[in-house]
């Protein structure tokens, strides 16, 4: 079939972004698909190679905060742009929060004023359930105020206001997804899943951080990929979806799962290490909002905790180089002093 719509996905070779750019190709005959993505550490190649051989894929190379390689990436038009471009990780925030603020914040806007220039008919800022800060009770709605609390969490909040106010001002046709944390294969391992995974695999002991009682809810990455896809074309421009897991877990109890599918003991594997600063304690979403357009997660969390565990086996050849290049300097930074 030809493509009759292009899809612009900044970020593309990230992890969630690589996952919804596989989806795309396999799922929807008539969509074209073009990557921006500057290739930070997180960003890699690797990540789409079984559909880069596609005739309905492109790839330009640039920064979403870059106005003129967005307007390359854009070409002759676009009939959407999925804003998947993000600094993501928590403890990198902490320790260099500057490339937070121009990606997540500069980024958002350069790519909302493309938007406005080349008159693109639906924007979608791709956010996170960590804008509404620690929820102590409860699930968070779409409707609640922002609390972020990390600089990571309030550069996409910074993001998210900055879209809003564009469909409030400019009547921008943007669309908001906020998920909950999510896993699965081709992400990088400095995140709790993939590092304890690849830890374990290594023989090293995986740092919890505190008392690990701190509660996240797990979402699969195709679950959250088809949610992006599925609000982009059934969502109201101007809303917010909040795409949850519904897998509320402790981390510790993560943690004993783990160890247990890799065959170790607990006092062999884990060490104790110093909370990280500002710790959300509890993050839970309400999604009853995304069902009612017609999206649920389907991944089931012990099957797809055990796929990933099996991914990660059977992918050394992923992780293995990423986790010996500056991946080492990172961690002797983040965990020596711990
Ligand atoms: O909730 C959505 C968010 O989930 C996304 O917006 C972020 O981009 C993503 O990084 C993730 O944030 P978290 O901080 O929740 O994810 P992380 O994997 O870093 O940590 C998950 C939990 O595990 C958190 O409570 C901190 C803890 N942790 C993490 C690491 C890396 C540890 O105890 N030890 C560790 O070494």
């Amino acid at each position: 079939m030809v493509a009759h719509r292009r899809w612009l996905v900044t970020g593309g070779l990230g992890f969630i972004g690589s996952a919804f750019v596989r989806l795309v190709l396999r799922e929807r005959a008539d969509v074209a698909v073009t990557v921006l993505d500057s290739m930070t550490y997180a960003g890699n190649p690797a990540n789409v190679a079984e559909v880069a051989h596609d005739h309905r894929y492109s790839f330009v190379r640039g920064d979403i905060a870059d106005a003129a390689r967005v307007d390359a990436a854009i070409g002759e038009g676009v009939d959407a742009i999925v804003n998947f471009a993000a600094e993501t990780h928590v403890d990198r925030s902490i320790l260099e929060p500057e490339a937070f603020i121009r990606t997540d914040v500069l980024g958002t806007h350069v790519l909302l004023e493309a938007v406005r220039r080349h008159k693109i008919s639906r924007y979608l800022q791709v956010s996170t359930d960590e804008v509404y800060g620690d929820v102590e009770h409860g699930a968070s709605r779409e409707t609640d105020p922002i609390r972020p609390r990390s600089p990571y969490a309030a550069s996409k909040a910074g993001g998210d206001l900055q879209v809003l106010a564009y469909h409030t001002t400019f009547e921008t046709p943007v669309l908001i997804t906020r998920g909950s944390n999510t896993y699965g294969p081709y992400q990088y391992p400095e995140k709790l899943i993939p590092l304890f995974i690849t830890n374990l695999v290594e023989g090293e002991r995986v740092p919890v951080y505190g008392d690990g009682l701190q509660v996240r809810d797990w979402l699969h990455v195709d679950d959250h990929a088809r949610g992006i896809a599925h609000v982009l074309e059934q969502g109201t421009p101007g809303e917010v979806y909040n795409l949850a897991g519904g897998n509320s877990r402790t981390n510790l109890e993560i943690t004993k799962e783990l160890i247990r599918l890799a065959g170790r003991s607990y006092d062999d594997s884990v060490r104790h290490v110093t909370d990280r600063p500002g710790h959300d304690r509890r993050y839970a979403l309400d999604a009853a909002k995304a069902h009612a357009l017609g999206w649920s997660p389907s991944v089931g969390f012990a099957t797809g905790l055990a796929e990933t565990v099996a991914w990660y086996h059977q992918r050394e050849d992923w992780w293995r180089p990423i986790k010996s290049g500056d991946f080492r300097e990172y961690y002797r930074r983040q965990y020596a002093l711990r």
